[in-house]
């Protein structure tokens, strides 16, 4: 058998945003019973770190308003980070409240996708965040920073990895112990990522970043491809590809969480998740969502299996 590249990671890690980014953009309201069953099925897959939900305005995301109830009716594996993203401080006392493991904050590298997503500049988003990082430090909360829009924005179009870097910078000096880097609306391709991700390496170590692609034009895993190449090695992805981002209108979900093992299985990087464990949780999220996942690897072994 082959070597896998030397060049590429032994072993990765995949934050499962699904429950999350999937979940949130779906319009119709989803039970708490379904929310919580996907999140535990995913932890019996062997995901280490998931994403559960969001401590939003309702008003904004509605989907999210009932996330005090999914954390409070989980089976948490103590092995597992169940995560929430926290845009300001009552975010944060929310998060605090329903015990979750580690909170993250969003900002953004373009300042029209600021305002849409969460009202401010990023400027003041930052200000915002530092509160939001110093207070989490005080209840022992790890804090989680993304940057939307790193390789392109619905309303500004292309993005200059500076500005990325920039954006990256700042949250990783307030404290952030890891930088997600959002292509939000999936438009970037291999040698834009690697080119990103060279300016904000500038600033940021490599075993500090995480690339979440989503995959609006195919280009996620040549993306997640190329972000491996230059030694990243976590990856945000969404089982049964779920999901978008109801601030980027016509993104699509998060690269397929079964995708990525398919293609981390085939490169020979170890990942620690139970590949039919996950395949059963994006069916059964699919069934109950009436639609078949968002993932070619999916449905290829729903058919073989058939
Ligand atoms: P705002 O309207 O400027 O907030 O929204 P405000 O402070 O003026 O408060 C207005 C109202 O919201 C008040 O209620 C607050 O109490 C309430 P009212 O008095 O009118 O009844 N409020 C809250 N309620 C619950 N939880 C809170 C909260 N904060 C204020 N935390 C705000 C500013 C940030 C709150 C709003 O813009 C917001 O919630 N935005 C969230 C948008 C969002 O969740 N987007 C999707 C996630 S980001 C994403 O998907 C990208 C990512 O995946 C990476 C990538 O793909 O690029 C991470
Ligand atoms: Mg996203």
């Amino acid at each position: 058998m082959i070597k896998a590249n030397p060049r590429l990671p032994k072993q990765v890690k995949l934050v499962e945003v699904g429950p999350r980014d999937g979940l949130q953009n779906e319009a119709m309201p989803i039970d708490t019973d379904v929310k919580v069953a996907l999140i535990n099925r995913l932890t019996d897959a062997g995901l280490s770190s998931i994403e559960t939900g969001s401590f939003v305005s309702p008003k904004w995301v509605p989907q999210m308003a009932t996330s005090s109830e999914v954390f409070a009716q989980i089976h948490r594996n103590p092995k597992v980070t169940y995560g929430a993203l926290t845009p300001n401080l009552k975010g944060l006392q929310a998060a605090i409240d329903a015990e979750a493991d580690e909170v993250a904050i969003f900002g953004a590298a373009s300042q029209r996708f600021s305002q849409k997503n969460i009202n401010c500049s990023i400027e003041e988003s930052l200000e915002r965040f530092h509160d939001v990082v110093i207070q989490a430090r005080q209840h022992n909360l790890r804090v989680r920073g993304y940057v939307s829009c790193v390789l392109g924005c619905p309303y500004e179009g292309e993005i200059d990895p500076v500005q990325v870097a920039e954006v990256a910078k700042a949250l990783f000096a307030m404290g952030c112990y890891e930088i997600s880097l959002g292509d939000t609306i999936g438009v970037g391709t291999p040698h834009k990522v690697q080119e990103m991700l060279v300016a904000v390496n500038k600033h940021v170590p490599m075993d500090k970043l995480a690339v979440h692609f989503h995959d609006t034009y195919g280009q996620a895993l040549a993306n997640i491809y190329a972000a491996l190449n230059m030694g990243v090695e976590v990856i945000d992805s969404s089982v049964a590809g779920l999901g978008g981002c109801p601030y980027a209108k016509g993104a699509s979900g998060n690269v397929a969480s079964e995708d990525v093992i398919y293609l981390l299985d085939g490169l020979g990087i170890d990942h620690g998740v139970n590949f039919d464990l996950l395949l059963k949780a994006g069916w059964y999220i699919s069934d109950k969502l009436g639609r078949a996942p968002v993932s070619k690897v999916s449905n290829a072994m729903r058919a073989k299996n058939a």
